[in-house]
């Protein structure tokens, strides 16, 4: 399975990941062949990126961090809330708590698992999916330093809300296809304040969660915002949403910008680790994510060229692409002779 720009897809390719809607329902599923029509429609719907099964490719089972299903429901979830954020009505509270027992049921059921796949964003579901991944990388992040489920249960919560106060943000500013002007950053940096009042006043919701969204876009050093909170003063579930948060957001597309890749990204924090962001969270992060993400093509030591199929925490699974293993499949285990050199898209 790689992960391939739509420019590079070719119409014997089959999807290997669904393309969902925004409201969590299966548009493409995988096992699709890539038909030019769908390719325009998609390119047309704002995607950049596909997960493909090349020709005659088999097929590796791997390890998502949560499943379709959990994923479908969380979308139509986020989605709502947002819808209702905006009519300025309550939360449906339900329904958001069950998802985030399953997203978390489903992380901390599975020790090995790292936030492993690029996902599919688009315009019409980039806030959605960006609150679903940054739930999914907190809550990694929260495993791995040992949180007890019922605040991992705030953490998440916040975390999947954190984004919430975008809609009292005029939506001409959002997702402008060119870096923002002084007063359109202005607007933006209201979002986390907006955020906070929105969810403090949601029945029964625990004062954290809506703290989480208050204080996401707070640094260690005082250079947030929207107050400038430095160290102790920001919470630990805003120390742990701003990681995610960045992480989440490098790794994004945006149309003045390409993504990050996943190494860049982490290197990118690592550097900021005891200036921006909470060195101990960093490290939880760093733990948390691939480095090298499924249907990443990688150089190998041996000058051979791979696609990783699998990635966990214990093992990287790749099929070689190039040389005489081509199409073989390969578990690399900590000792192993083959090495990754680097990544080449
Ligand atoms: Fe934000």
């Amino acid at each position: 399975m790689r992960y391939l720009p739509l420019d590079a897809i070719t119409p014997e390719m089959m999807l290997a990941r669904p393309i969902f809607n925004t409201d969590g329902k299966v548009l493409l599923s995988s096992g699709m062949k890539l038909l030019p029509k769908y390719l325009e429609r998609l390119r047309e719907m704002g995607y950049e990126h596909l997960y493909v099964y090349e020709p005659g490719e088999e097929k590796v089972d791997f390890t998502a961090p949560i499943s379709d299903k959990t994923l479908s429901e969380a979308m139509l979830s986020v989605k709502d809330s947002f819808a209702k954020a905006h009519l300025r009505q309550h939360l449906n509270l339900k329904q958001v708590t069950s998802v985030i027992d399953y997203l978390i049921d489903e992380i901390l059921q599975n020790p090995a698992v790292l936030y492993n796949l690029m996902d599919l964003k688009n315009h019409d579901n980039y806030y959605f999916l960006h609150s679903i991944n940054v739930a999914v990388i907190s809550t990694m992040i929260a495993r791995n330093l040992g949180l007890a489920r019922d605040k991992v249960k705030e953490l998440s919560m916040g975390a999947l809300l954190h984004d919430l106060g975008m809609v009292c943000v005029d939506p001409a500013i959002l997702l402008k296809d060119r870096p923002l002007q002084q007063k359109e950053k202005g607007e933006i940096t209201e979002h986390p304040k907006f955020g906070f009042d929105l969810l403090r006043n949601e029945p029964g919701l625990s004062i954290f969660v809506a703290h989480t969204a208050y204080q996401h876009h707070e640094r260690l050093d005082g250079s947030g915002y929207p107050r400038g909170l430095s160290g102790d003063e920001i919470h630990l579930y805003g120390r742990i949403v701003a990681v995610a948060d960045s992480f989440e957001a490098m790794t994004s597309h945006r149309a003045y910008r390409k993504p990050y890749w996943s190494h860049e990204a982490l290197a990118e924090l690592k550097k900021e680790a005891g200036v921006k962001y909470d060195p101990e969270v960093v490290q939880a992060m760093v733990d948390s994510a691939a480095v090298y993400p499924i249907g990443s093509v990688v150089r190998l030591n041996t000058g051979e060229e791979a696609v990783v199929v699998d990635v966990t925490a214990t093992k990287l699974t790749i099929q070689f692409s190039s040389g005489p293993r081509i199409n073989g499949i390969y578990e690399m285990a900590a000792d192993s002779e083959l090495r990754i050199e680097e990544r080449l898209s």
